[in-house]
């Protein structure tokens, strides 16, 4: 595929060396100080088959809107940017636009996504145990709690009928509890905690390189190659 990355950082290099190892083309690359040259002319020009953004929340959905306009599909990574997910899908609807977002596109990620939403599910008539989470990042990491811990707040939330959404304030007990926690060079980790006086049930994700995340999107990509619509990792995986 002729691929466009927007956001040339720690992802969007990440996701060159595994696109090209794949057999992709890279035929664009924008960030900062080129963003003025992400346009329709220049995507059409470039023959760009779908473009894989990841930014920052400021930049997403204006970045995601010009590939709709263009007419070019999206894998979209950038976190903390939902606001705007109502206008994202108007856009892909009135463009007929093709999407995949995902707060995490690693496999190992989405498989734990369908355990923590079956154990919610198991965990929703047993109220002797309360449930947690904790999310330890990198220091750059700049949202807090990460997209990935609100998505399992979400999952968890949606399966058990005394939880409704999710809360950095431990007090709130009818909300899911997330401690988010920031250390040097720390690979992402998510752990969810059931504990009740007599026992604890934990489980966790913890992702020992960007290589996941990367890898998870290109196959988000090959999978959006003859597909038209929205779509989702769980429909990339067959687990949806
Ligand atoms: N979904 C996932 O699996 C996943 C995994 C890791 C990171 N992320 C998210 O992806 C995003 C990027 O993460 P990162 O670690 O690569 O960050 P990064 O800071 O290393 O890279 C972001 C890049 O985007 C560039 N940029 C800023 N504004 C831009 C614009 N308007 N157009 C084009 N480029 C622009 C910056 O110059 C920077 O190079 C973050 O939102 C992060 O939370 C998602």
């Amino acid at each position: 595929m002729n691929i466009a990355i927007i956001g040339y950082g720690k992802m969007g290099k990440t996701i060159e060396k595994i696109a090209l190892q794949r057999g992709h083309h890279i035929v664009m690359k924008i960030d900062n100080e080129n963003k003025a040259d992400l346009t329709t002319d220049n995507l059409k020009k470039e023959k760009v088959d779908l473009a894989i953004e990841f930014t920052n929340p400021e930049s997403a959905y204006e970045n995601i809107n010009k590939c709709f306009e263009a007419g070019v599909k999206v894998v979209c990574g950038s976190t903390a940017w939902l606001a705007d997910w109502d206008n994202a899908i108007a856009s892909l609807d009135k463009n007929k636009g093709t999407m995949i977002y995902a707060s995490n596109f690693s496999v190992g990620v989405n498989i734990f996504f369908a355990v923590n939403k079956r154990l919610a599910e198991l965990m929703d008539s047993q109220w002797d145990y309360e449930v947690s989470m904790k999310e330890i990042h990198h220091t750059e990491k700049l949202d807090a709690p990460s997209g990935t811990a609100i998505t399992l707040a979400e999952g968890i939330s949606d399966k058990m009928k005394r939880k409704s959404g999710w809360t950095k304030n431990r007090e709130a007990t009818d909300k899911v509890h997330i401690k988010s926690v920031r250390v040097d060079s720390a690979p992402g980790t998510h752990k969810i905690k059931y504990s009740s006086s007599i026992d604890e049930i934990d489980i966790i994700h913890k992702a020992k390189s960007r290589d996941g995340f990367a890898q998870g999107a290109i196959m988000a990509a090959e999978f959006l190659h003859d597909k038209n619509g929205l779509f989702t990792m769980a429909d990339v995986l067959g687990i949806g």
